[in-house]
């Protein structure tokens, strides 16, 4: 299991650290951020920022609503989907692990519990890019971007009413995973603007993004199928939106400014891997997730979906020009990760 070839490897020493995290408690109810920004109010009315204009003008022709758009009536059999996405389980694998005795029966309910706790961090990052998209309408100083955010809370708004339905029909959910519960803190609480853009809208959606696209791709499951593809365009959208603005902040900023940049998409995009760390799911299926995560977590499937995860967050870095100021600090980071191929992928679905 120590191959490096493909994929991002994650090193045992983060693996420790993101074991030792306090776990959300599954009763917690509200959870707070300090904050200290300034809410900018802008009198100039004008309209130059044209690529901004036109997202805003496409954001609000493409509304749609989630109750009317999605039909909650298809059924979910959630058995029947977990078996089509998981494909057949090689058990010899697992000779000599705690999963040695895992029959299909365990791993479809390891299968069922994996999806409920995806779908539950689904939720969460929703309900944080409300929040953050709706600072970001209070601090932005550009009036066409407040325009455009403001579009951009209602589509988070509609998300997470979507997915909130979803988890429902499939059944229950867990609590927030606590390393991203400590990333967006990080994001809001920064005073900055355009720390909250690069980390909620390049780097977090950019994440996101990926993410969606694979399992709409993945899954054969009508309702969460039409329901991502709705989700998805929306969230090219907002990764546009956070790219075109922070191409006009970052051209004129000095290199120990862009630095400070550079260290923070890096740290950010490594900090959210930690996202998909399940440690509640392998304790829901008795399985100490000490004796078990270690084991599987670079396996060669899961190092793969770590590194596709970066198929958007790489080249909205170079578009912003992180890649290679400060003698190709980034570049670098994203070479030693094994994610730096994807600089010259198509940027988005949208025209940036
Ligand atoms: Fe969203
Ligand atoms: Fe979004």
């Amino acid at each position: 299991m120590e191959e490096k070839q493909n994929g991002i490897y994650f090193p045992l020493d983060k693996i420790n650290l993101l074991l030792d995290t306090p776990k959300t408690d599954p009763k917690e109810i509200y959870y707070s951020i300090e904050n200290n920004y300034d809410t900018i109010f802008t009198w100039d009315y004008s309209k130059d920022r044209t690529k901004i204009i036109k997202l805003y003008e496409k954001a609000k022709r493409s509304q749609w609503n989630p109750s009317d758009d999605i039909n909650w009536n298809l059924g979910v059999d959630v058995e029947k989907s977990v078996l089509g996405d998981q494909g057949p389980i090689n058990t010899d694998k697992f000779i000599g692990t705690p999963l040695e005795k895992w029959k299909q029966k365990e791993w479809l309910e390891y299968g069922i519990e994996t999806k409920k706790y995806t779908v539950s961090q689904f939720c969460a990052g929703e309900q944080s890019a409300l929040m953050y998209a709706s600072k970001i309408v209070e601090t932005i100083p550009w009036y066409e971007a407040k325009l455009y955010a403001s579009t951009q809370v209602i589509d988070e708004a509609r998300h997470l009413d979507a997915f909130t339905r979803y988890l429902e029909k499939i059944g229950g959910g867990y609590p927030v995973n606590s390393n991203f519960k400590n990333y967006v803190n990080n994001i809001i609480s920064d005073s900055r603007w355009d720390i909250v853009y690069l980390g909620g809208q390049v780097i977090a959606e950019g994440l996101t993004l990926a993410s969606f696209s694979h399992m709409h791709a993945m899954t054969n499951e009508e309702l969460l199928k039409d329901m991502l593809k709705l989700i998805i365009r929306d969230e090219s959208r907002h990764v546009a939106f956070g790219v075109v603005s922070l191409m006009e902040a970052y051209k004129d900023l000095s290199d120990l400014e862009i630095k400070e940049r550079q260290e923070f998409a890096y740290e950010a995009s490594v900090g959210l891997l930690g996202r998909f760390v399940q440690i509640e799911v392998w304790e829901k299926m008795g399985v100490n997730p000490k004796n078990i995560i270690p084991l599987v977590i670079n396996s060669g499937k899961n190092r793969f979906l770590r590194q596709a995860l970066f198929t958007k967050v790489v080249p909205n870095c170079k578009k912003l020009g992180l890649l290679d100021r400060n003698d190709g600090w980034l570049r670098k980071r994203f070479e030693e990760m094994g994610v730096i191929q994807f600089e010259d992928m198509e940027l988005t679905d949208e025209e940036i």
